[in-house]
């Protein structure tokens, strides 16, 4: 088996080799004058199981998947295995209004192509993983992230939405503390509303858990909400860091005394990696 690392997971690949003791590939990536991407595999994958890992964002990544599939479909490889540590236009995983893309069923059919198994880290929703048209399997990155919180001594456990109740539960019952949970409306892409909520957080060292860190709106609105509740140390933990329009600065200003995320998209806050949880899956779905 060779472990072959995209441009946007190249962390992830090396560890992801590092733990299952298995060969990373060699390969030429560059782009054209133009932009264009080339890749030339540099190993011979005939018959070989190949483990593609590229984070599908943002869409130049997306391009580069499909070429780096070309690349090792028609080197002739036995089993094609796509991990996607963050799926790019999951969000957009239904018609919200007439006449829309269903953006995560269209790249996932795209990605299906040329795999034979796809791998993804804490998809904003499940059910996206039917849209592959070749078996697809989800991990999650909170028990790894859950660890981390625990050295830092986190006593209590936030989800900054309904939606991200069930990743705080697991996340406080590995530390052993409570949890909570708060509504929040979406008004549109970058304006969130929450809902005010007694939260037992008072000398807390609260940690607020998601799986997307976006613009840090949703973030920044828990974590001043917590404040005023008379939270200790509020720290932001999520998988996905997207970290756009000015989220670092949101975040920072909201009083933010931690920021964490993981590898998926590596930025200065990818403190935990998400390779421990790729290799159980991978080993749950391959030979090795
Ligand atoms: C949405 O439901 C997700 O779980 C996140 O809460 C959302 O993507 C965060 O976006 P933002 O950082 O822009 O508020």
């Amino acid at each position: 088996m060779y472990i072959l690392g995209g441009t946007s997971a190249t962390n992830v690949a090396t560890n992801l080799a590092n733990r299952i003791k298995q060969p990373l590939l060699h390969t030429t990536y560059k782009r054209f004058p133009d932009d264009e991407f080339y890749v030339r595999l540099l190993d011979d994958v005939a018959d070989q199981d190949v483990v593609i890992v590229q984070t599908a964002y943002p869409d130049p990544k997306i391009v580069e998947i499909f070429l780096i599939q070309d690349a090792v479909h028609e080197a002739g490889a036995k089993k094609i295995t796509v991990v996607l540590p963050y799926f790019g236009y999951s969000r957009q995983d239904k018609k919200f209004e007439e006449g829309e893309a269903i953006s995560a069923r269209a790249i996932a059919q795209h990605i299906s192509r040329n795999a034979d198994c796809v791998i993804t880290v804490d998809p904003h929703k499940e059910h996206i993983l039917k849209f592959f048209t070749v078996p697809a399997y989800s991990c999650s990155a909170v028990v790894s992230l859950a660890r981390y919180l625990k050295e830092k001594h986190v006593d209590f456990v936030l989800a900054p939405d309904k939606g991200a109740k069930q990743r705080a539960k697991d996340a406080a019952s590995f530390i052993g503390c409570d949890y909570d949970y708060l509504e929040k409306t979406r008004i549109d892409g970058t304006t969130v509303k929450i809902t005010p909520k007694n939260l037992d957080a008072r000398g807390k060292h609260v940690a607020i858990i998601d799986d997307i860190i976006s613009t840090g709106g949703t973030m920044a609105h828990s974590i001043k909400e917590l404040k005023r509740q008379g939270a200790k140390t509020v720290l932001v933990a999520c998988t996905h860091g997207l970290f756009v329009g000015g989220a670092k600065e949101k975040l920072l200003s909201a009083d933010c005394d931690e920021i964490v995320s993981t590898d998926t998209i590596e930025t200065e806050f990818s403190k935990v990696s998400v390779a421990e949880t790729i290799a159980q899956t991978l080993q749950k779905t391959a030979d090795i």
